[in-house]
């Protein structure tokens, strides 16, 4: 049988026996152990542990954004562990995507320019930009809120917005930090069937409290609490 043309089979990301403390000044706080994981295109991986574990850390390692203490890493066939932070900022803006626990929004923009600022950092002119932005905020039940900034929103209509920012430009890595904490039971699924929907060969990784979201993943994780 012949490779189906969508699923390559290098994986996305891999991190391996990575390890990862805060150090500052006064303290040392050890967060990850340990931790190996890989996630390669098409797969969708649910990040469970308890509040405090380092859920949201490892989405800042599998990005490029923090380095780890210990272990390596790889993000597209680009060492996260050497790799300069130009490089890695380019992949993260061209290839990932994320969805942030407090969703990131930038305050002084409207819904319709937040959701389209991917597309215009990458260089795509204003119009296309909005049009894609429109399209995605469309999909998540917001095109009735395009001119309202962050403040003039609901917290569930802010995590939408923040949703169809990163469905936007079709990145290879979705981090997904409990994409649907704020959202109701009806609104959840229909946002899950969406992610999947539109990034069907991306690979995912979804933080989630909710064992309805992690169900409808292809795969769990789970992390302990290191101190
Ligand atoms: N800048 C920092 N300096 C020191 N400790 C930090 C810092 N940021 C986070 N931590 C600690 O690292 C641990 C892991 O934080 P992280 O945000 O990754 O947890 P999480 O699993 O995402 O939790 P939650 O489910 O509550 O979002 C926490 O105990 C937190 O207090
Ligand atoms: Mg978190």
């Amino acid at each position: 049988m012949s490779p189906s043309p969508h699923i390559d089979e290098q994986p996305v990301l891999v991190l391996d026996a990575i390890a990862y403390d805060y150090v500052d000044r006064r303290r040392t706080v050890p967060v990850l152990r340990n931790l190996s994981v890989s996630v390669s295109p098409g797969e969708r991986l649910a990040l469970l542990g308890p509040s405090g574990s380092g859920k949201s850390t490892i989405l800042d390692i599998a990005s490029g954004l923090r380095r780890p203490t210990a272990g390596w890493g790889q993000l597209l066939g680009h060492d996260l562990t050497s790799s300069s932070p130009g490089d890695l900022a380019n992949l993260r803006l061209n290839s990932v995507a994320r969805i942030y626990q407090d969703f990131q929004l930038f305050p002084r923009l409207s819904a319709l320019d937040n959701a389209a600022i991917v597309p215009r950092l990458k260089g795509m002119p204003k119009k296309q930009s909005r049009d894609l932005a429109r399209d995605a905020l469309n999909r998540v039940g917001m095109a009735h809120r395009l001119d309202h900034r962050p403040s003039q929103l609901s917290g569930g209509e802010q995590q939408r917005i923040a949703i169809a920012r990163a469905l936007v430009t079709e990145p290879l890595l979705l981090l997904a930090d409990e994409p649907t904490g704020s959202l109701d039971a009806d609104l959840r699924d229909e946002i899950v069937d969406l992610i999947i929907e539109v990034l069907p060969t991306a690979a995912i990784i979804t933080v989630s409290h909710d064992p309805e979201v992690a169900a409808r993943m292809s795969r769990t994780v789970r992390i302990e609490r290191t101190a």
